[in-house]
């Protein structure tokens, strides 16, 4: 019967996959991957992450990428078999909570989370097929700013349609509440980073189109009579410069690594925060503004 993914498949790889490549290169720095590595990556997709991973443990690793759709399954089969990588990779179509193979160092899910129905218990899932020093890692949209476009196009929907734009399927990325859900999950959360990218296209309506080839919105505008599809778009050009204004954007994600509570787990270092000459004794906070996270 297939999932409403494999419809989406063709778009998202055209549209999506390559403006998300810099997001899981963060990812995947952040989850200091090592030679010889097993991975496990679920809700792959076409697998542009799969690659990064593969290269990050060598030929001595090895990576079992799945996802749920089996139009992504063969497009991340034949982007591995493309990139002719000598890691041992396999792809194969199973659910986000099938974690077959393991024990593994690391498991990853770029922006697979908010997808599952049930999180919980592909949580406690992936902490059950974790090595003792394993660690798991996950990269997911927001926390929202209101001048990004998927908070403007959300806007405009729950002023069109608030019967559609129900608030639970937004993405719950703070910090505290991603804690929460690990710690639920028997896991204690060890990295919290929120990163940006510039994300581009040449027109805000190459945007909306761009958006209803992705699952979410595709579901959403199938759920919109025309009519109300054409407020929410008007509203959302309106607030944007009108259809043919150039749109570009700084998108951010978070990033967040688990691992089972008290491990010894590697992570990547982050450089200090003393500037050059200032006294080794550790300066009080209100010294120097405090960074965002994953922005020095
Ligand atoms: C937004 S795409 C992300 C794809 C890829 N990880 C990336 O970063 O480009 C979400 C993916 O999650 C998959 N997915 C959704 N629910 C799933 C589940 N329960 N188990 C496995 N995969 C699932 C979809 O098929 C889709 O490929």
């Amino acid at each position: 019967m297939g999932t409403p993914w494999d419809r989406a498949a063709a778009g998202y790889v055209e549209q999506w996959m390559p403006r998300f490549i810099p997001y899981h290169s963060d990812l995947i720095r952040e989850l200091t991957l090592r030679e010889g590595n097993r991975v496990l990556v679920t809700s792959s997709g076409p697998g542009a992450e799969v690659l990064g991973v593969a290269r990050a443990v060598g030929e001595s690793g090895a990576v079992r990428a799945t996802d749920k759709s089996s139009a992504m399954v063969r497009y991340c089969a034949e982007q591995v078999r493309k990139a002719g990588f000598g890691t041992a990779i396999s792809c194969e179509e199973a659910d986000a909570s099938n974690t077959a193979g393991g024990p593994w160092d690391a498991i990853l899910c770029s922006f697979g989370l908010w997808q599952y129905d049930d999180r919980d218990k592909v949580l406690c899932a992936w902490r059950g097929a974790l090595e003792p020093t394993g660690k798991i890692g996950v990269i997911t949209f927001g926390p929202p700013e209101e001048d990004d476009p998927y908070e403007i196009l959300n806007h405009a929907l729950r002023a069109v349609a608030p019967e559609i734009a129900s608030p639970d399927t937004r993405i719950q990325s703070e910090r505290g509440v991603m804690a929460k859900m690990f710690e639920e999950a028997g896991l204690e959360m060890v990295r919290h980073t929120v990163v940006h990218h510039t994300i581009s296209f040449r027109t805000t309506e190459e945007f909306i189109k761009a958006i209803r080839e992705g699952c979410t919105w595709r579901r959403v505008s199938g759920e919109l009579t025309d009519d109300q599809f054409q407020r929410v778009v008007v509203r959302f050009y309106a607030a944007l410069g009108g259809p043919d204004a150039p749109l570009t954007f700084n998108a951010p994600a978070t990033v967040a690594i688990a691992c089972h509570p008290g491990a010894n787990v590697e992570l990547e270092a982050r450089p200090s925060l003393r500037p050059p000459g200032a006294p080794t004794s550790r300066p009080s906070l209100s010294s120097f503004p405090v960074p965002r996270d994953g922005k020095p």
